[in-house]
């Protein structure tokens, strides 16, 4: 049985078409997840959904339970998580307002608690991260795209930064040559924990803003909200075609 959970970023912080049927307070090894699990319906299908910033998106990305958030999960029996992150441009060819399916991650993050694996007495494991995002799951989000008539970038590589602050000009450039086209602060270690519990993850990102030194102007915080509400109204549809396919219909 596929149980899908959405896990929400800056911008969705609820789903408006999720028929909320039960919020449950979950407890981990690890902490308390962000907030409550909502469970709900969307269409005829069960999603659990976590806004990864907590309801009054309180909290910031480096001070996320990543752990604790992708072990309730589990814990409620998810086996599929679509990620939804708010990202900067690197690549001028995604304007603000594109959707984008990235395939693959840079991980300049520190600091975090990124693995379940790291303390005794949990046996140490490497997984494979070759591919970090779950191709079924990315191929389900493309033919949602397609059916919904939204333009989606099916691929792009994605720096995760630690933040809050944005980036320097100088620090987009070194994140450019390294080869990344979008940048965002919570990708990372989100996905890596989901490999470690085998759940099948993908992300949704969408593109806020124009990286630091990528446009004219400074970034512009008003603007990156218009840019997430309209873009965020169209991830809210996306999905919406998307499950179905997920659920082979
Ligand atoms: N940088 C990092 N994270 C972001 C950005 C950005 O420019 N825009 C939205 N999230």
């Amino acid at each position: 049985m596929k149980l899908l959970a959405i896990i929400g970023g800056s911008g969705l912080t609820h789903l408006r078409n999720l028929t909320v049927r039960e919020r449950r307070v979950m407890r981990t090894p690890y902490g308390e997840p962000s907030a409550p699990m909502v469970f709900g319906l969307v269409g005829e299908h069960a999603v659990v959904f976590l806004p990864r910033h907590g309801h009054g998106h309180t909290i910031a990305p480096h001070s996320v339970n990543y752990q604790a958030n992708i072990w309730a999960l589990r814990e409620c029996g998810v086996s599929h998580v679509i990620a939804v992150n708010a990202v900067g441009a690197i690549n001028t060819a995604l304007a603000p307002g594109t959707l984008v399916l990235p395939d693959q991650i840079i991980d300049y993050t520190h600091g975090r608690a990124h693995t379940f694996f790291g303390s005794h007495p949990e046996p140490v494991t490497h997984i494979d991260f070759t591919d970090p995002y779950c191709e079924a799951l990315r191929a389900a989000l493309r033919d949602g795209a397609a059916r919904a008539g939204i333009a989606l970038a099916a691929q792009g590589t994605y720096a995760a930064t630690q933040g809050p602050r944005f980036e320097t000009a100088a620090e987009i450039r070194k994140f450019e040559r390294d080869g990344a086209d979008i940048v965002g602060m919570t990708g990372m270690p989100e996905a890596a924990l989901a490999r470690e519990l085998d759940l099948c993850y993908a992300s949704l990102a969408v593109v806020a803003n124009y990286a630091a030194g990528k446009a004219d102007d400074a970034i512009d915080l008003h603007a990156i909200e218009r840019y997430l509400e309209s873009g965020m109204a169209q991830a809210r549809t996306l999905l919406e075609h998307a499950i179905p396919r997920l659920h082979g219909e």
